[in-house]
This record gives C-alpha cells, structure tokens and sequence, in this order.
C-alpha cells in the first residue's frame, strides 16, 4: 500500500507508516503542489496525508475517490468537503490535542505582546529610534483581573483560559453552542450569548473552527460592539475576522489592540497597515510550531494513515457517520 505527503513532516511519522510496511512518498519543494500535481501524485497511491494548503474538495474527491484515507496534518479540516468525503465512504483523520498547548501557548503571548506594544517597539530599535524616556509614552494596559471572553471553549480555548486564569485572575466567559461543563467547573467559566461575548471581554480570543456560519463574524458591526480598551485575539482562523474591518476599528479606537497568528489571506501581504500598527501583534501560523506539538501530529496523522489502509477506524475520524452507511 502506498501513501502521499504533502509535505516534509516529522521523521517519527514518516517511519511509524514504512515500519507499518507502507510505502511512502513526499513533495519536498518549498511551494505549493498545484491541484493537478496533488490529483496526479494521489492516483498513484493509496492514502493521503495532507499538510499544508491543498483544498481537498468536491473535484478532488470525485478524481481521487478510490482514496482509502486522507489524513489531515492539522486539528483544523475547513479545506476538506467533509460531507462529500463521506458520500465516497473515504474516513478523513486529524490531529486534535496535541497541539492545545502549543495554540494557546501563542494566543496567550499575542495578547500579553498587544498589551504592551512588544512587536511595535522592538520594531523601533530595529529602525534606531529608542527614543527619550517619556513617562506618558509606550503605555500598554494591565491584564490582572480582566474579562477574557473566548469564543469556541474546546480544548484550545480552555488551555487559553486555564493560563489566563493563572497568571492574571481573569474571569472567564464563553459562547459556545453547547455548556462546558467541565471548563464551567475548573475555571469558573460563564456561557453568554455572542453579544454579551463581545460587550464584557476586555480581551477576547477566537477558537472556533472555520466554518459558514463563523466566515467573516467579526466585521465593523461586530468590532462596533466591543469595548473600546479590548483587544482582539485570532489563533483560529483568518477567515473568521474581517481585515479591513479590523483595521479601520484600530484606527478609530473601536478596539484597542489585535493579536493575529492567522490572517486572511495567508502569507499576508508585507504592506498590510496592521504590520505597523503599535497595538498589533501579527505572526505567521505557528500555533502547533513547537517540536513537542509538530511530532505529535505527525504520530497521529501516521496511525490515522495505518488504520485507514488496514480498513480499521481512524483514531481520530472527522467524519464519524463514514463507517454508518
Ligand atoms: C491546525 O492544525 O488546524 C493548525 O491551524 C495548522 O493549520
């Protein structure tokens, strides 16, 4: 059996799938595999592995149904036309816990970076302009005992919340469709409606899947509701927050500041005014980019790989009703 990755991931999962007896292939060049080039290497094999920015949809399914598996090298699976992979019976895998830490671990240093206008003032000595000390200048604001709201409290947004917690006391609130029940007992946290989200966080961070319904959400309309002095975390997905909208809420003082690891479009562009904005932190999605994080994907992508081509379930399935038909 023969598997394709997308991308050069770590080794322990390269070997755990030729240990299982499979053979494996990879794209080694530092750009995108076109569709074509993507349909073309999976005709020749049994299973996919997918890391990185290939849009496993409708047309893809349909040329490529004869897949065993894909198996997603990300938590996330907004690329992958989930309903249409099940119609052709193909189990789709990721890569969810692993990388909880790591995600919050850079929405919690976003938003103490925002805070204090970290990105922008190392920026200043980078360009020589340290500057004279002036007492009223450089302020950032304090976090200790602040509203965190978190919209999406799964496993990401709660490690957010238990560091928030932690280190600054902040009280915690989340809208979620469902209660949780267990951040509910463990952090104290208080399901509001999205409004209310939006009028009580003095820092709020986004970690929701990508999905129709989320496409967009924060636009000027939703900044217009927020308080004045919060500042906005996306650890998410870019597509979820409006960019314009974004900048132009900075700029008139609607929200005070903006931590992004994910923008829309990605790369973003090297002119966009939110690199040189003093409350505006931007990294480029590294959410799982720590070593501990990067291995545990690529272990959970193998064994979701072996599973498939051995017929037996994912351990980790995105579409569960596949294996109900
Ligand atoms: C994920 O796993 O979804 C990360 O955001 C990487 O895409």
């Amino acid at each position: 059996m023969k598997v394709y990755v997308t991308r050069v991931i770590p080794e322990i999962g390269i070997q755990m799938m030729k240990d299982a007896g499979l053979t494996v292939s990879q794209w080694t060049e530092k750009r995108n595999m076109t569709p074509e080039e993507l349909v073309a290497r999976c005709k020749e094999n049994d299973a996919l592995l997918s890391a990185g920015s290939n849009d496993i949809n409708d047309k893809f399914l349909h040329e490529c149904a004869h897949l065993k598996v894909i198996s997603l090298y990300s938590v996330g699976y907004d690329r992958v036309d989930v309903a249409e992979a099940t119609r052709l019976k193909i189990p789709v895998g990721n890569t969810p816990d692993v990388l909880s830490a790591a995600t919050a671990d850079v929405a919690f240093l976003l938003m103490l970076a925002v805070s204090r206008k970290a990105f922008f003032l190392h920026k200043k000595i980078l360009s020589n302009e340290w500057g004279f000390y002036d007492p009223t200048n450089n302020l950032g604001i304090e976090l200790q005992g602040c509203t965190l709201g978190i919209w999406g409290l799964g496993k990401i947004g709660t490690e957010m919340a238990r560091r928030c917690v932690g280190a600054y006391k902040m009280k915690v609130i989340y809208c979620n469709r469902h209660n949780n029940l267990e951040a509910e007992k463990e952090l104290n946290a208080v399901k509001v409606s999205f409004d209310e989200l939006l009028q009580q966080s003095d820092v709020l961070s986004i970690h929701t899947a990508l999905t129709d319904e989320t496409k967009g959400k924060f636009d000027k309309n939703v900044y217009g509701k927020m308080k004045n002095n919060s500042i906005f975390i996306n650890t998410a997905r870019g597509a979820i927050h409006n960019e314009d909208d974004l900048v132009d809420a900075l700029r008139s003082g609607s929200i005070w500041g903006a931590g992004l690891d994910v923008t829309n479009p990605e790369p973003m562009h090297p002119d966009n005014p939110l690199l040189n904005m003093p409350n505006v932190a931007v990294l480029p999605h590294i959410g799982s980019a720590t070593r501990q994080a990067r291995d545990g994907m690529a272990v959970i992508a193998a064994k979701n790989v072996i599973a498939g081509l051995q017929g037996k379930p994912l351990p980790h399935l995105v579409n569960t009703d596949v294996y109900q038909q």
